[in-house]
C-alpha cells in the first residue's frame, strides 16, 4: 500500500505518493524528477548514486525515501546557487575530472560532504574519502586534482565567464538549437 511521504530536496518540498520499500534512488529521480543523481551498481559499491542527507553521505541505492522524510536531501541539482556552478561543479570542469560523466554527480557529492567535514584535506585524506567512488573512464587523477583544486581554491576567477561565453558563440552559431 503507498503511503505518503514529504521529501525536501535541494529545499524544495516535494509530496509524493510511494511504495513503503521505495528508494531515495528511485523517489528522486522517478517521483521528484531530479534525474542528476545516477543509478550504477545498485548494491552500494559504485558511488554513483551518492546524495547528502541531513550532512551525511548516503548511497541512495539503500536508503529508503521513507526514512529520509523531514530531512534536508541535498543532490547535484543543488549545489548550483544563482546560475553559478559550485567551486567543485567548476574544478571538475577545469581540470577534466569526468568523461563519460556518469559517476560525476556522485563523484561530486561524496567530494562536496569531505569539503565540508575537512576543507583542508591531504591528497591521502581525498584518495581515502572518495575510494567508495568508481569511475570507469577518467583513472582517478583528474578527479583527485579536481577535488584538491576545489579544496585549495585553485579555480580560475575567469573559468565561469569564459565557460558563459563559449556556450554563447556555439549558441550564436547554431551549432545546437533549444526546443
Ligand atoms: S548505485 Fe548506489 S552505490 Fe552504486
Ligand atoms: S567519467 Fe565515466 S565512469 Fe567516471
Amino acid at each position: 500500500m503507498k503511503r505518503f511521504v514529504a521529501l525536501k530536496v535541494n529545499g524544495e518540498e516535494y509530496d509524493i505518493d510511494i511504495e513503503p520499500n521505495r528508494l531515495l534512488l528511485h523517489a528522486l529521480r522517478e517521483d521528484v524528477g531530479l534525474t542528476g543523481t545516477k543509478e550504477g551498481c545498485s548494491i552500494g559499491v559504485c558511488g554513483a548514486c551518492s546524495v547528502i542527507v541531513d550532512g551525511k553521505l548516503v548511497s541512495s541505492c539503500l536508503t529508503l525515501a521513507l526514512a529520509c522524510q523531514g530531512k534536508e536531501i541535498t543532490t547535484i541539482e543543488g549545489l548550483a546557487k544563482d546560475g553559478r556552478l559550485h567551486p567543485l561543479q567548476q574544478a571538475f570542469l577545469e581540470y577534466g575530472g569526468f568523461q563519460c560523466g556518469v559517476c560525476t554527480p556522485g563523484q561530486i557529492m561524496a567530494a562536496k560532504a569531505l569539503l565540508d567535514a575537512n576543507p583542508n584535506p591531504t591528497e591521502e585524506e581525498v584518495k581515502e574519502w572518495m575510494s567508495g567512488n568508481l569511475c570507469r573512464c577518467t583513472g582517478y587523477y583528474k578527479i583527485l586534482e579536481a577535488v584538491m583544486a576545489a579544496a585549495h581554491n585553485k579555480i580560475s576567477s575567469d573559468f565561469q565567464v569564459k565557460h558563459e561565453r563559449k556556450t554563447a558563440k556555439i549558441q550564436s552559431l547554431n551549432v545546437y538549437k533549444d526546443s
